[in-house]
């Protein structure tokens, strides 16, 4: 089932769960289509009534997530009809959900006279005969999530112990009706686990109808990474990411104590739906502690969640680029960054099983930990969305103004060396503490690149340093991460350096390193001839202005990679 949650930006591209807000998802629904009624009968009359007392009670104040209500009982047009929210979503919540499901099923059942209609977040049903205190186990509904998980067997195994030992806890402790838990699978995957019953069955009823439902959920859904089984009486979920709790909670941290964040996305049209997991399954096996880890994915129609591990202290641009926070990053977590990323790229270039190439390496997509280690996000994209090669062209660009490298930019020709620019250009933001908004500049402004370029030329590099590090700092290890920076962003691809040679280099102060020619664009070149004026490209509309003579490449990229259909 689909997660029910919106999930706010936190960062450019990153997102948590605590900031949420509620959307509903209809999960499942039973029309009883043997007994019918007329419409206008007095069934009919009587059940608005209910519907509508319900859905008062849904936004009263004494409301407890549950109501029961009828309307001419015991004569022969009675309604009873009841509603129960699942037990951690707020009030807000449980009050929208009613009101939906109040006017849906009646367009869904018709004129059922008997019906159930569940939501993620509440159930709300009906019928012609008096239902409370009783136990029922049918009309049984389920669902699971297409997706299989890897050692199956193992998962059942903690499946079964985790939803009993939920199942126990709930039927034990009579008027809190709920009960969640979390059981960790492996290192990656985390099993998470919900039971509810409805108040007003007794205990042994409660442990009774839970276990009817956890039976046909271990029989049914054998090996997926996701179900449910929803009876009348009570339910069951699991699912591999945090699918409860949080903002009923206030924001901060979700019950199970996990801070995650994550990503929804939709598939790419024309992408098959084996294809597409293939490649999400790929890389979520990929792990380096320069990486932010993928911890698990979950799938379901059209729409996939990724659920990646929470990272505390925000994305590099936020500090880099806001003056009062740039305080914070002393050289020492500069220096500290430009290793981890450095790593984490070459990781993905060279060490992992699949060669990944970012296609949109930049301050936003760096991350940092508690302790300041950076992480790369949103690698693999290009790859999931089936965009990606090793080395090739494109049409269908995937980066960011000011970090796309000109051969790409140009012409859609990328490969590993195309993510060394991206990372040139990141090191010298980061050295400087500026934002290469510019991408291309050849006379009146001269860009980033163009502005670090002509000081090292001119033999005055500490001009460039960003001036909240005061001075403070190594002069030579400044002066050699800005020459290493400048041979990244070289015009020709042959001569940037690989990532193991920009590792190398960063690690050890006595190799030599060679002379960076001009950067890209700032000046004419032999190769990027096109432009004999300023070719300025407005950020926000990817528009070029104030250009006698304009390149326009041969496609409009976007800023922040949106082309990449990953949306929130
Ligand atoms: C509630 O139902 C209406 C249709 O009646 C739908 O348009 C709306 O999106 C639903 N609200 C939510 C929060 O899902
Ligand atoms: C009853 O009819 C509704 C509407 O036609 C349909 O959606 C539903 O599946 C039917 N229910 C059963 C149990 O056949
Ligand atoms: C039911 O009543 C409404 C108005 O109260 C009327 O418009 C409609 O035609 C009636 N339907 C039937 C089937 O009698
Ligand atoms: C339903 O709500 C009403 C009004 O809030 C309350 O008096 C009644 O006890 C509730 N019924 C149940 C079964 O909770
Ligand atoms: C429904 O049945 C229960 C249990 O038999 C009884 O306590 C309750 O009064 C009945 N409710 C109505 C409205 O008839
Ligand atoms: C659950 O209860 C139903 C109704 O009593 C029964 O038919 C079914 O076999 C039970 N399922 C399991 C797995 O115990
Ligand atoms: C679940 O575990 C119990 C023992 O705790 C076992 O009897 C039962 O067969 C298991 N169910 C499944 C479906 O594996
Ligand atoms: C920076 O700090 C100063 C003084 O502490 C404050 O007045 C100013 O608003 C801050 N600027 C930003 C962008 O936060
Ligand atoms: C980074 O996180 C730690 C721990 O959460 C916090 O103490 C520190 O202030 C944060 N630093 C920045 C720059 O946000």
């Amino acid at each position: 089932m689909a997660m029910i949650r919106v999930l706010l930006p936190f960062m450019l591209s990153f997102f948590t769960l605590q900031a949420a807000e509620s959307t509903l998802t209809e999960s499942k629904h039973y029309c009883s289509n043997s007994t019918t009624f007329s419409p206008n009968s007095t069934y009919h009359t009587n059940l608005k009534r209910v519907l509508d007392d319900l859905v008062r009670e849904a936004g009263a104040d004494a409301d407890n997530g549950f109501n029961f209500t009828s309307r001419d009982a015991s004569s022969g047009e009675a309604v009873y009809g009841s509603f129960m929210c699942r037990g951690d979503v707020s009030k807000k919540e449980c009050m929208e959900c009613v009101k939906n499901a109040s006017h849906w099923i009646n367009k869904i059942c018709e004129m059922a006279k008997i019906s159930f209609l569940w939501y993620d977040q509440c159930m709300l049903r009906y019928s012609d005969t008096n239902f409370t205190r009783k136990m029922e186990l049918e009309p049984r509904l389920d669902g699971y999530n297409d997706e299989n998980i890897d050692q199956s067997d193992e998962f059942m195994k903690l499946l079964n112990k985790t939803m009993d030992d939920t199942a126990r806890e709930v039927a034990r402790h009579p008027p809190r009706v709920y009960g969640h838990r979390k059981a960790k699978f492996s290192q990656e995957k985390t099993l998470y686990t919900f039971a509810q019953c409805v108040p007003y069955i007794s205990n042994t009823d409660c442990g009774d109808c839970l276990r009817n439902a956890t039976s046909s959920l271990l029989s049914l859904q054998k090996g997926k990474i996701g179900g449910r089984v929803l009876l009348p009486s009570c339910f069951v979920r699991f699912e591999i990411y945090p699918f409860y709790g949080s903002s009923s909670k206030g924001k901060g941290t979700l019950p199970s104590g996990q801070q995650i964040a994550a990503k929804r996305l939709s598939r790419s049209s024309g992408q098959g739906v084996e294809e597409f997991k293939t490649e999400v399954e790929l890389v979520a096996k990929l792990q380096h502690r320069n990486l932010v880890r993928l911890l698990g994915f979950s799938m379901e129609r059209d729409e996939t969640i990724l659920v990646y591990e929470y990272v505390p202290n925000g994305s590099l641009d936020h500090l880099l680029f806001v003056p009062n926070l740039s305080g914070q990053l002393d050289w020492s977590v500069r220096y500290k960054v430009m290793v981890g990323v450095a790593r984490g790229l070459l990781y993905l270039h060279e060490d992992s099983r699949l060669r990944i190439i970012h296609r949109d390496l930049k301050a936003s997509n760096i991350l940092l930990d508690a302790d300041m280690n950076p992480k790369i996000s949103d690698f693999g994209m290009a790859r999931i969305f089936g965009a990606d090669q090793t080395q090739g062209s494109t049409n269908r660009i995937v980066g960011t103004y000011g970090y796309m490298s000109p051969e790409y930019l140009m012409f859609g020709q990328f490969s590993v060396k195309s993510d060394v620019f991206s990372y040139g250009v990141l090191m010298l933001e980061i050295i400087t503490g500026k934002k290469n908004s510019q991408i291309l500049a050849v006379d009146c402004d001269e860009g980033l690149l163009g502005h670090v370029w002509k000081h090292w030329s001119n033999n005055t590099p500490s001009e460039v340093v960003d001036p909240a590090l005061s001075k403070a700092y190594p002069v030579n290890e400044v002066i050699r991460c800005m020459h290493i920076g400048l041979l990244c962003v070289q015009d020709n691809t042959e001569d940037r350096p690989s990532m193991d040679s920009v590792v190398l280099m960063l690690n050890s102060e006595s190799i030599s390193i060679p002379v960076p020619q001009t950067p890209s664009f700032f000046f004419p070149s032999k190769k990027y001839k096109p432009a004999p004026c300023v070719l300025n490209l407005d950020q926000s509309t990817g528009k070029a202005d104030q250009c006698s003579s304009k390149i326009t490449p041969p496609w409009s990229p976007t800023d922040s990679g949106a082309s990449l259909s990953s949306k929130i």
